[in-house]
């Protein structure tokens, strides 16, 4: 079975709630464009990963992966959700991926091979927004990536689109934890700082064929950087 279906698979003893809240995010997150910026193999954490949907999948697509192409890729997602640790847990039983809550701000010990954010960042105040960069660039290898795909504030229909549901999200329904106001920056700002924070970066749109503003930037760490 391809790891798109059985991703979802993973998630057929949750809640109905679950269930369709993976389905929804699959269908409307460019997960797979996401992955194919993770390298094949090393050590992967995911920031963020709420239920868990990215992280499995790429522990499965490791699973899938010939064994002789790379080291194994292990893939680990924090979240400051307990009960969103809780369904991803259970569904990482299959597919190997680990799971821990946090607190925010905190990261478990690197180095990592890459490091995946996605749709977080938007959550938090510009200063922490930044602070959490700078923390998860410290914390690659040599050659590691960070990861991060976020809402842009452009083209603007998509963004007034994307901010309504999250105000649906965050502020009615509770289904996102937050500190309840959204900080969407720029793609350029995010890749300034990375960069600063000594990876090469590169940056693109990804909202083609999606009602949301999808935006990802990669940063690598240059081997010399410190
Ligand atoms: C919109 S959801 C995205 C979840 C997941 N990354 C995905 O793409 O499906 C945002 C997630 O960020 C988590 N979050 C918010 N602030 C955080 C922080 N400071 N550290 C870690 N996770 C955080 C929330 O609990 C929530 O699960």
């Amino acid at each position: 079975m391809s790891p798109v279906r059985a991703v979802l698979g993973l998630y057929r003893g949750a809640p109905l709630a679950v269930r369709a809240h993976v389905r929804v995010r699959w269908a409307t997150c460019p997960m797979q464009a996401v992955a194919a910026a993770i390298p094949a193999g090393g050590r992967v954490l995911e920031v963020g990963c709420g239920h868990g949907l990215l992280a499995n999948y790429l522990a499965l697509e490791a699973a899938s992966a010939d064994p002789r192409d790379a080291a194994p890729r292990q893939v680990h997602g924090i979240d400051i959700d307990g009960p969103k640790i809780e369904a991803a847990r259970r569904a990482g039983v299959a597919s190997g991926a680990s799971f821990s809550a946090t607190a925010p701000g905190l990261l478990p010990n690197g180095p990592w091979h890459a490091v995946a954010i996605v749709d977080v960042l938007y959550l938090l105040s510009e200063a922490h927004q930044r602070d959490l960069l700078r923390a998860c660039a410290a914390a690659l290898a040599p050659g590691g990536v960070l990861v991060v795909k976020e809402m842009s504030p452009s083209p603007r229909w998509k963004a007034a689109w994307n901010k309504f549901q999250e105000t649906l999200a965050v502020r009615l329904l509770a289904i996102t934890e937050g500190g309840g106001g959204f900080t969407f920056l720029p793609p350029e700002m995010l890749a300034g700082w990375m960069t600063d924070d000594g990876l090469s970066v590169s940056h693109r749109d990804l909202h083609k064929g999606y009602p949301h503003p999808h935006h990802l930037v990669v940063g690598k760490k240059i081997a010399s950087a410190g």
